[in-house]
């Protein structure tokens, strides 16, 4: 049997480096594996956790799409769907609602964190982690590959599910979050104590945005935070976090061991040359994606067809789990 995987992807901002090496390209990877089933999807419901201009959400979610297949997804291999398009989610989240205690949200530490930065803390921010517990748990997912920020969540799911099958008898399958070795917490380059985050992508010299222009992100890289030292090595000291965050991503695009990454530069002339080639490798990696999306944008209408067509396979596979936990839970079905 092959093994379902599930992820998605908020619309909230154009995706940055983080969410590219701790998730996407892990997924473009997963594509190819013959032994997993992958779903992936645009989360739009949970970009509306935090306010949004309407116009510009739709664009987002647009760009997303097409940055998906930008980055080498397939629809005709992967399952790419849109989550406003299927509403198993959110009724699916309902119904998750009223299985999980609300102490359990409240240990949430990401909802600690956002809710702190915002003046009017919406009841959807605090019920986001449910909604995305529906998401993995009604497609019968096995596997949730993500960065570590999302770690919490996945075993809230994992909570959520077990609890469910306690009470109304064995449902939902238990998921495994599935967090990389290298890259799974990029830092911000103007701060490397603090996680890269698509909220703090429009500060400038914060992210790597994965469409960025290679001036730009030239730019950003040169200007990252380091230390007043010279030495180019992996450290967990706190001094080195903004040479170790470098080099984390110098890593995860080359796919090279951590020894073979310090060989790299046993005769670097200082931090400038570790700069120049992450901003190289970053450079490579991204200038073919930047192209191939800025085609992809100007025809609508394929994109609209890869929306539709997701749609309904998503359907096909969550709603009988939809139906088969209503009529558990007590509905008329
Ligand atoms: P989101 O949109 O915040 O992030 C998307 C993915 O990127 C990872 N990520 C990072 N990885 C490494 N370094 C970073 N600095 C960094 N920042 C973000 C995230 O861990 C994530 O994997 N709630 C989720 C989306 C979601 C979901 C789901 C995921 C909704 N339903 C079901 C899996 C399964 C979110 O907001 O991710």
């Amino acid at each position: 049997m092959k093994k379902r995987v599930f992820s998605g992807i908020q619309p909230s901002e154009v995706i940055h480096i983080g969410n590219y090496i701790g998730a996407v390209r892990r997924w473009v990877e997963l594509q190819n594996d013959p032994e997993k089933e992958n779903i992936f999807c645009v989360v739009d419901l949970h970009a509306l956790t935090v306010r949004q201009e309407p116009e510009k959400l739709r664009e987002r979610t647009m760009e997303l799409m097409a940055l998906f297949i930008a980055v080498g997804l397939d629809p005709e291999k992967s399952l790419l769907f849109l989550q406003s398009h299927v509403s198993v989610n959110a009724e699916g989240a309902w119904l998750l609602n009223c299985v999980t205690p609300e102490a359990w949200l409240k240990k949430m530490t990401q909802y600690k964190d956002k809710s702190a930065k915002q003046e009017i803390v919406l009841t959807g921010l605090f019920d986001y982690p449910v909604l995305m517990a529906a998401d993995i748990l009604f497609y019968d997912t096995d596997e949730v590959p993500v960065g570590e920020d999302q770690k919490q969540h996945v075993e809230l799911a994992r909570n959520i599910a077990e609890r469910f099958n306690h009470h109304y008898g064995e449902t939902f399958i238990v998921p495994e979050p599935v967090i990389g070795k290298v890259g799974a917490r990029i830092m911000g380059l103007d701060d490397p104590t603090a996680k890269m985050s698509k909220s703090s992508a429009h500060i400038k010299g914060h992210a790597i945005r994965l469409l960025d222009e290679p001036k730009d992100i030239e730019k950003s890289i040169m200007r990252a935070v380091t230390d007043s030292g010279s030495d180019i090595r992996f450290s967990k000291e706190p001094e080195k976090a903004g040479v170790n965050n470098l080099l984390s991503i110098y890593q995860a695009l080359t796919k090279k061991s951590a020894e073979e990454v310090e060989r790299d530069f046993a005769n670097a002339r200082g931090y400038g040359d570790l700069k120049k080639a992450v901003a190289q490798v970053v450079i490579a990696e991204t200038a073919p994606i930047r192209e191939r999306h800025a085609e992809l944008m100007k025809d609508r209408g394929e994109l609209t067809r890869i929306i539709n067509m997701g749609t309904e396979k998503a359907r096909a596979i969550s709603e009988p789990r939809l139906t088969d936990v209503k009529r558990k839970m007590g509905l008329i079905v």
